[in-house]
């Protein structure tokens, strides 16, 4: 079966360029060019000295600005910005919510457009979006792949280590990162995860990495079982590689692109069918090099007000469009890029000693919190023993069969994201022997799906979000921007809403992203002012993502983006990154059934809090 979350495939790329050109050259982008040319030399003129003025005044800035550290770029997320000094240090992407940053005041008069002031995002708030996607960067231009960290000679210790230590308490270990020719590095950036593990009972927990920007990276562990543990980290991209990353999300927006398949009667009742290229429209990040002036049909949805462009098929009319699926992936990797992307994921050389737990006389454990909306997402979240999650957020249960169907009874369930959400449809249709899926012939990776519990009066629902979507063929009418599903959902204290995005986002710009998950985000306030008892979900990112089209440092950003933006909604969150990333079973976008069946138990306590 075609992966609808896809390794990357080469697909022959020039001639489909070649092909775009020519399109463009066909069309005359000037509709009325006599009206322009009498005033086109004043015109000129004016542009000219424009640029002279603004180009004294940005020589000057510059000068001004060499004596004061430079401040961060306005707007514009996937500029790098800002000093290195305050919070978001961590590669944990549960920080973001508490590290909420008040030294971060002074700058709070950055520009906001007024997309974000319509949606209630105030300037501060913008400011703390900068900084939840802040990382440190190489302070140096790489100019020998040798410079980078090698994960070879990187090495972590574990500070303090003790004969043994009481459950409850932490561990603290040091990362100290270097380069290929095994010279200390003096700067951050490195993207690392770590995590605490006991092989044999199936145990582990996720450690929060903090970015002393130094090249030395610390890692705080909480112990949270009793017996035995080892350290175990891994360097998942150099600083470098991380430049990689985001010059080409900066600049190779395109690198992952769909087709459009036009249908329509043609001459002596034939049928004619043409598959263009598609993609969303943005003018920048590389996204403008779909086309210019008359180049493409454009489908701007009128609630969201985003606009997803094809190129004008030849011979049939905009209107045509009927299927959309994923196109290919553009490669733009330089030798360089390459060799950088290569160090990813590997495991780093360190202190292997057996870390050993015991009891604790007042073992207070116990989360008695309740599940509610607005909770905080701590490090770690919760950890694994015999491969069950116990959770710290709140105090979540294990569910049967039967306790699974009870739960669900009377419940109207519509999830709306991805193909790692569609998990979690087809785990209820295993799970729940009443409930039975409908056959709906439909193209089963996009959806929509419906599953029925006509005694227990459940109706589940799945679909995928709207484009951008990396699927197989499928009638782009059933892909629905996730804003506009909720708009049209009354809610009500039977209703439960679970959506995700993420893993189909990872090329596109952080703006984008962001104006998308900010427009769900009013959707859901809206919701929960009109049905204020209505359950909302979110599902975060999985990790598994290692290479140029989608990884989990892409993720992670993404991650940033979406807790930051619900953070004060009043909806659950449901942790999956730590969940995915410090479980033993190799990485995988769609995690196994064992990582699962967890998520679900946290999810059904969230819809069944007692
Ligand atoms: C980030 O690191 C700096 C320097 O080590 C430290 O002072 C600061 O408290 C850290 N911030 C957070 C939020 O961890
Ligand atoms: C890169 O560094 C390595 C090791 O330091 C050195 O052997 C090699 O010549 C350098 N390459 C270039 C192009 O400078
Ligand atoms: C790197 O340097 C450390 C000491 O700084 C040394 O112990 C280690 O053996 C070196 N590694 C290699 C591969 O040369
Ligand atoms: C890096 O910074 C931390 C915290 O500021 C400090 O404790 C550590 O000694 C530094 N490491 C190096 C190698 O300079
Ligand atoms: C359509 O049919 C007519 C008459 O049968 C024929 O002359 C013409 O070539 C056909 N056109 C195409 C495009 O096949
Ligand atoms: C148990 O907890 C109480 C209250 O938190 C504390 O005062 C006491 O010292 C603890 N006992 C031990 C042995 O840690």
């Amino acid at each position: 079966m075609y992966p609808d979350l896809v390794t990357p495939i080469t697909f022959l790329q020039r001639p489909i360029l070649a092909y775009t050109w020519i399109l463009c050259m066909h069309f005359d982008c000037s509709q009325h060019p006599c009206l322009h040319r009498e005033r086109s030399w004043l015109r000129k003129l004016f542009t000219g000295l424009c640029l002279l003025i603004v180009m004294c005044f940005l020589v000057i800035w510059s000068y001004m600005g060499n004596e004061r550290k430079k401040s961060p770029p306005p707007s514009f997320l996937s500029q790098h910005c800002a000093e290195r000094h305050d919070s978001s240090n961590s590669s944990s992407p549960a920080a973001v919510n508490s590290e909420v940053s008040v030294t971060y005041k002074s700058q709070s008069q950055s520009p906001i457009n007024s997309f974000y002031s319509e949606l209630g995002i105030s300037s501060d708030s913008y400011s703390r979006l900068q900084q939840a996607v802040k990382w440190a960067e190489p302070d140096r231009s790489i100019t020998n792949v040798s410079m980078s960290t090698s994960p070879a000679h990187t090495t972590f210790i574990i500070a303090n280590l003790k004969d043994s230590y009481q459950i409850g308490e932490e561990l603290l270990v040091l990362v100290h990162a270097k380069d290929f020719d095994n010279k200390s590095k003096s700067y951050g950036g490195d993207f690392f995860q770590a995590k605490l593990f006991w092989s044999k009972t199936k145990a582990s927990v996720f450690g929060e990495v903090r970015d002393l920007l130094n090249g030395s990276y610390s890692v705080r562990f909480f112990l949270p079982w009793v017996g035995e543990a080892q350290v175990a980290v891994r360097l998942i991209h150099s600083s470098e590689a991380v430049q990689v990353l985001k010059r080409h999300r900066d600049t190779n927006s395109d690198r992952v692109y769909f087709n459009g398949y036009y249908e329509g009667p043609g001459p002596n009742k034939t049928r004619l069918s043409e598959t263009m290229k598609c993609n969303v429209k943005w003018d920048k990040n590389g996204l403008e090099r779909t086309g210019t002036g008359d180049c493409c049909c454009e489908y701007k949805d009128p609630r969201t007000g985003e606009t997803w462009r094809c190129q004008r098929p030849k011979s049939l009319p905009c209107s045509a469009l009927v299927y959309h699926s994923m196109g290919g992936y553009k490669n733009h990797l330089t030798n360089n890029d390459k060799m950088l992307m290569t160090q990813t994921n590997k495991g780093i050389n360190g202190d292997k000693s057996i870390i050993k737990i015991f009891h604790h006389q007042n073992d207070t454990n116990d989360i008695t919190e309740k599940c509610r909306p607005g909770l905080h997402t701590p490090v770690p979240a919760g950890f694994y023993l015999n491969d069950v999650w116990t959770s710290f957020v709140c105090s979540t249960r294990h569910f049967t069969t039967q306790t699974t169907t009870e739960c669900l009874r009377d419940k109207h369930i519509y999830m709306m994201g991805d193909s790692t959400l569609r998990q979690w449809f087809e785990f209820f249709v295993k799970e729940v022997p009443t409930l039975k899926q409908m056959n709906l012939h439909v193209q089963y990776q996009s959806g929509p799906l419906l599953a029925v519990d006509v005694e227990n009066n459940i109706d589940l629902h799945w679909r995928a979000h709207g484009v951008p979507l990396r699927c197989m063929k499928t009638a782009i009418a059933n892909l629905h921007y996730i804003s506009n599903e909720i708009d049209d959902l009354a809610g009500g204290p039977h209703t439960v809403i679970i959506f995700n995005l993420g893993p189909h986002f990872t090329t596109y710009p952080l703006e984008f992203f962001t104006q998308r998950v900010l427009r769900i985000r009013k959707a859901v306030l809206a919701l929960l002012q009109r049905a204020p008892d209505t359950t909302v979900i979110i599902k975060t990112v999985n990790t598994g993502y290692k290479d140029i089209f989608g990884s989990d440092w892409y993720s992670l950003q993404l991650d940033r983006i979406l807790r930051w933006a619900f953070q004060d909604v009043g909806v659950y969150i449901l942790d999956v990154w730590q969940m995915t990333a410090c479980h033993y079973n190799k990485e995988d976008i769609h995690p196994g059934p064992v990582i699962i069946k967890n998520e679900i138990d946290i999810l059904l306590s969230f819809i069944c809090k007692n």
